[in-house]
């Protein structure tokens, strides 16, 4: 199996440039399919999500292709609505061909999504909403089956703002017929600029405040081009990797309007940080404070995305730290295997308590999900000594050219088998 070595402890000093958003394009790949043309999506990123949500794409029936960094799809022929299984359940955002393929072709037949184990992570909510367009909808242990030739625009209130939930109910509601309300959205950033791509498309769609979009269904939609909104996560990533090796970082085109929630609880440790034009910089030499108490929240909260890297620059951080998460009850993987680094957690309920030390050691450690290998990763570049990560290629998953950039940066990190 292959795995990445780290020989820890260099400072971080150079610049990244930030890579597009995954979280906003794999929805839209989805949204591709209601058209029966040509989206195309400039500043993809080459992750393997994306090229699992392309072999999905290409099973469908549609053709997709690389102009450069710009990805093409043409759905003008969708040869049926059954996604494959083996792909399917290999990630989460296939769920949202539920309300996509629905809205193209009036049926779907989804398997129940994959994607990284954080907990239960059901789909009530997506087929609550899909149901009151007025599909109908079975669940058997295949998956689920959704047909609906006429769905109605109609009011809906989502229990808890779900983006995936958000998402798949706009994908439906896009080519319905009449007025749909959605109360209660998700407002993460993402969903607002899926929004705009298929306003791109001439779908008519209004994001308003308090969590209230507002669709008018149109009846098709047109060719398009989207330029990709950069990686907040990503670009959160990269600036704890500078912090816990107490170095320096510039990050070209960080998404900063869209990364308060992340950015205000580190200058309160003591980063400091200054933003030109499109870039961010941050400077992580001086000392850190610990934090106090951190919960994750929906946007604009701190994202539960970022709390395993998190969770890595507060291990080494002076003092005790407490971190709530509080959207996915098994976020806290990654704290077991930075224990064996060294690290002192100890998880109570929902919450983490760390007690920084000086220095994490080296040693052999497994990731199991995505957000945990980059925090194993960037426990690695602080620890003494070599470090280790296998499943590694979960990091693959969301981060393009990981190892490449940190290397760059500076880092002694290599990719073994
Ligand atoms: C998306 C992001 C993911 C991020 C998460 C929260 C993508 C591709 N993924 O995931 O990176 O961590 O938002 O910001 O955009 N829930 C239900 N029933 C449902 C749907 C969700 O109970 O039908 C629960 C989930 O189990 C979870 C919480 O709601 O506890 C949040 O999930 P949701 O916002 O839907 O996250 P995802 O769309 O899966």
């Amino acid at each position: 199996m292959e795995c990445v070595e780290i020989r820890g402890g260099r400072s971080l000093c150079g610049q990244v440039e930030v890579q597009g958003s995954k979280n906003a394009v794999l929805p839209m790949l989805a949204a591709s399919v209601l058209h029966a043309g040509i989206s195309r999506i400039q500043g993809c990123p080459r992750i393997q999500d994306v090229y699992d949500m392309i072999e999905l794409l290409e099973d469908l029936g549609c053709r997709v292709w690389w102009e450069g960094q710009c990805l093409a799809i043409d759905a003008s022929r969708i040869r049926g609505w059954e996604l494959p299984a083996q792909t399917a359940s290999r990630m989460r955002s296939s769920v949202l061909f539920l309300g996509a393929l629905l809205g193209r072709t009036g049926r779907a037949r989804i398997p129940y999504p994959g994607g990284c184990v954080l907990g239960e992570r059901p789909v009530d909510l997506h087929i609550s909403a899909i149901k009151a367009l007025g599909a109908q909808i079975e669940e058997d242990t295949r998956g689920i089956r959704a047909r609906g030739r006429e769905l109605r625009g109609c009011q809906v209130r989502l229990g808890f703002p779900s983006v995936g939930a958000t998402e798949n109910l706009i994908l439906a509601a896009v080519l319905a017929r009449g007025d749909t309300v959605i109360h209660n959205a998700a407002r993460e950033p993402e969903v607002e600029e899926l929004c705009l791509f298929l306003r791109e498309k001439g779908a008519r769609i209004r994001v308003c405040p308090q969590g209230r979009i507002e669709i008018r269904g149109v009846e098709c939609l047109q060719d398009s081009r989207h330029t990709l909104a950069a990686d907040r996560i990503v670009a959160g990533t990269y600036l704890l990797a500078a912090a816990v090796t107490r170095g320096r970082i510039l990050l070209k085109g960080a998404p900063v309007r869209h990364m308060t929630g992340f950015l205000e609880p580190l200058a309160a440790m003591g980063i400091r940080m200054e933003k030109a034009g499109e870039c961010l910089a941050a400077d992580c030499r001086g000392k850190l404070q610990n934090i106090g108490f951190l919960q994750t929240m929906p946007y604009p909260g701190f994202p539960t995305d970022l709390q395993s890297p998190m969770m890595t620059l507060l291990a080494v951080t002076e003092g005790r730290s407490r971190i709530r998460e509080n959207i996915f009850e098994s976020r806290f993987k990654a704290a077991q295997e930075l224990e064996k680094m060294g690290a002192r957690i100890k998880i109570e309920g929902r919450d983490a308590v760390i007690d920084g030390v000086e220095r994490l050691q080296g040693t052999r450690v497994e990731a199991r999900e995505l957000r945990g290998a980059a925090a194993l990763l960037l426990a690695g570049l602080n620890a003494a000594g070599i470090t280790r990560v296998r499943g590694c290629r979960f990091a693959d998953r969301g981060y393009e050219n990981f190892c490449e950039n940190l290397a760059g940066l500076g880092a002694d990190i290599r990719l073994i088998q």
